[in-house]
């Protein structure tokens, strides 16, 4: 049983919240939940903690935060689901401290009226969710454009926080746009070395039988060239220059 006091540390601190869900946070993570920031990025390596960290604080935020609509989104409803039974997980561990007034697979509701739903990648099926509070999208580099164009507004009348988390995948889609020139987002870059879990060993493993390419991306939040671009995109960048005419009129 945990005291009032204690609960009440809980509320206001996910560091200490995440600790009695047995968490021992690294240093990138307590940033993370010590943020108060409502647009976040996370380019992170892989099996660096980015999914759990996200669990924490949107299971943080359906306890605390009564009446609150959380949603889990990601390319495809296996990943979704994944990040939302970590959730569910934790608050099983607490002994469901908030009673719940439903428990499903794919969704968890509560008596304070807060809502975490676990939604498919398909742009179709999510439509119609509004009053967003905190929006997560997990493999965001892999999420499809027209899906994020679709739950951006979700959060419009709400003023509902956003998360994007991903390792990097390739200079294409909305997360890399964003990553590398959106307005308004608290960026977290944490590659493999930052990662207390990841030992050196493994790392160094995995450098010698992965592609340069796939290591770099896997493991340093790089985004490479797309594995089907015949031109690099600096090429493409250094090719597009206004010394070069078009050579059939351009209207001008
Ligand atoms: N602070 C922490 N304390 C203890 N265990 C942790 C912590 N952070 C992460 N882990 C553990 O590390 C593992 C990887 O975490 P997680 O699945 O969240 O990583 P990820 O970055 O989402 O990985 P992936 O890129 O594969 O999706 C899990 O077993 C998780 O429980
Ligand atoms: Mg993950």
């Amino acid at each position: 049983m945990v005291s009032l006091a204690q609960d009440l540390k809980h509320a206001l601190d996910r560091v200490s919240f995440a600790k009695r869900l047995g968490l021992e946070p690294d240093p990138w993570q307590v940033d993370l939940l010590r943020s108060t920031s409502e647009r976040v990025l996370l380019n992170c390596s892989r099996q660096s903690g980015k999914s759990t960290m996200t669990a924490v604080i949107a299971l943080h935020r359906a306890l605390y935060h009564p009446g609150s609509l959380i949603l889990c989104l990601a390319p495809a409803l296996r990943q979704s689901q994944e990040l939302f039974a970590k959730v569910l997980g934790f608050y099983r561990d607490l002994g469901r401290p908030v009673k719940s007034a439903a428990e499903r697979k794919l969704s968890l509701e509560l008596e304070n009226g807060s809502r975490i739903v676990t939604l498919p990648g398909s742009e179709k099926t999510i439509r119609g969710f509004s009053g967003t509070s905190l929006l997560i999208l997990d493999e965001a580099a892999r999420v499809e454009d027209q899906l994020y164009f679709a739950v951006r507004p979700m959060l419009a009348v709400s003023g509902g926080a956003l998360m994007m988390l991903s390792t990097p995948y390739g200079k294409r889609g909305v997360f890399y746009e964003e990553w590398s020139g959106g307005h308004g987002w608290e960026r977290y870059e944490v590659p493999a070395s930052q990662c207390p879990k990841i030992s050196e060993e493994f790392l160094e493993e995995e450098r010698a039988s992965l592609p340069p390419f796939i290591f770099r991306q896997e493991y340093e939040c790089s985004f490479e060239e797309t594995e089907d671009q015949v031109f690099t995109t600096d090429m493409i960048d250094r090719a597009l220059t206004d010394e070069v005419k078009p050579l059939f009129g351009m209207g001008g």
